[in-house]
């Protein structure tokens, strides 16, 4: 059986191993550093497997040992936006959990892949790779399959259209700068702008950017976790059944768009071995301008935690 282990077990974290419990995936391991609690949810969620149908062993710990032998670790430690902070304000807090988080479950599962969650997600993604001195293909950071997923949903609340017949993909950093690309996204085959009105479409896009500060304004004590949670249990499926599968994940650039040494969005090929290939989209120069934005954005964070922590 392959195992996961979930560190963090607040609302994304125990979210996503109840997603990945219902796909029979693999055992799963919740760490929290609260006592107890990571322990309750895992046995409530164990319980719940004979209803289910599901053999698959659930844990909970405060112990980073019960992580032993992983084969995916889910990072999603760390603190979550409040109303009125950006992902970028949760900075200082989250480097310093989520270091923790990827040199402790490294030292027991030293050949496992991390999907990382916490925000500022593509700079946690860095540091998660940095610090463990991983191969890129070994760490990738959640937010594009959740940034599409929220413009599928925009688009089929509008279209009345099943959101299985609408493909979208989005580029750019997991902040408000995120370049949906709307010439490369379709419904059952058709432009989206054949389908819709450009104003529409733009309302549509503007709404998919700030989809997280929605679900934030909306909560008042957290972030979303239904659907971030979701996205996990999908990329976390396609690299155990190795499906090869194309998923907007933040990866690390190797001279992709013509980018060196930063976590960016981009749809990625998921497999066995974790992030396959970086799959490249030709940008117009409407496309460029917003992509050199959220490349700026993201830029600026990797640096502020270059100034926190040495890697
Ligand atoms: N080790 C393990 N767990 C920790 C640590 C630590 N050092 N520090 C905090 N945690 C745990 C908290 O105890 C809490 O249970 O992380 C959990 C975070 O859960 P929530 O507060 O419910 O936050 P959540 O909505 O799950 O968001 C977590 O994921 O999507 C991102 O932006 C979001 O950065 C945020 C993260």
């Amino acid at each position: 059986m392959n195992k996961i282990s979930i560190i963090g077990a607040g609302m994304t974290g125990s979210t996503s191993a109840h997603w990945l419990a219902e796909r029979d995936l693999a055992d799963l391991v919740l760490v929290d550093v609260v006592e107890g609690m990571p322990q309750g949810k895992a046995l409530d969620m164990l319980e719940a497997m004979p209803i289910i149908g599901s053999d698959i062993e659930i844990v909970g710990s405060n112990d980073y040992s019960a992580t032993k032998g992983s084969d995916i670790i889910i990072i999603t430690a760390g603190l979550a936006r409040k109303p009125g902070m950006s992902r970028d304000d949760l900075l200082t807090a989250n480097a310093e959990i989520v270091g923790k988080a990827a040199t402790e479950t490294f030292k027991y599962s030293p050949d496992a892949i991390y999907i990382v969650l916490t925000n500022p997600l593509d700079t946690m993604a860095y540091l998660t790779m940095k610090v463990n001195k991983l191969p890129r293909e070994r760490v990738i950071g959640q937010a594009g399959v959740l940034d599409s997923a929220r413009m599928c949903a925009f688009l089929a609340m509008e279209t009345g259209i099943s959101v299985e017949n609408i493909h979208c993909y989005v580029l750019g950093g997991h902040g408000d700068e995120m370049v949906p690309l709307t010439r490369h996204s379709n419904i059952a085959g058709i432009p989206l702008c054949d389908y819709i009105s450009a104003d529409k479409l733009e309302a549509i896009v503007n709404r998919t950017r700030k989809g997280g500060g929605e679900i934030v304004d909306l909560l008042k004590t957290g972030s979303a976790f239904y659907a971030p949670a979701a996205a996990v249990a999908q990329m976390a499926e396609a690299i155990l059944k190795d499906r090869h599968l194309i998923l907007p994940c933040s990866a690390y650039m190797q001279g992709e768009y013509g980018l060196r040494d930063i976590f960016f969005g981009t749809p990625v090929k998921l497999g066995r071995k974790g992030m396959e290939q970086i799959i490249e989209y030709p940008l117009d120069a409407d496309e460029k301008v917003l992509f050199d934005k959220s490349v700026a954005a993201v830029q600026e964070t990797h640096e502020a935690l270059k100034k926190l922590v040495k890697i």
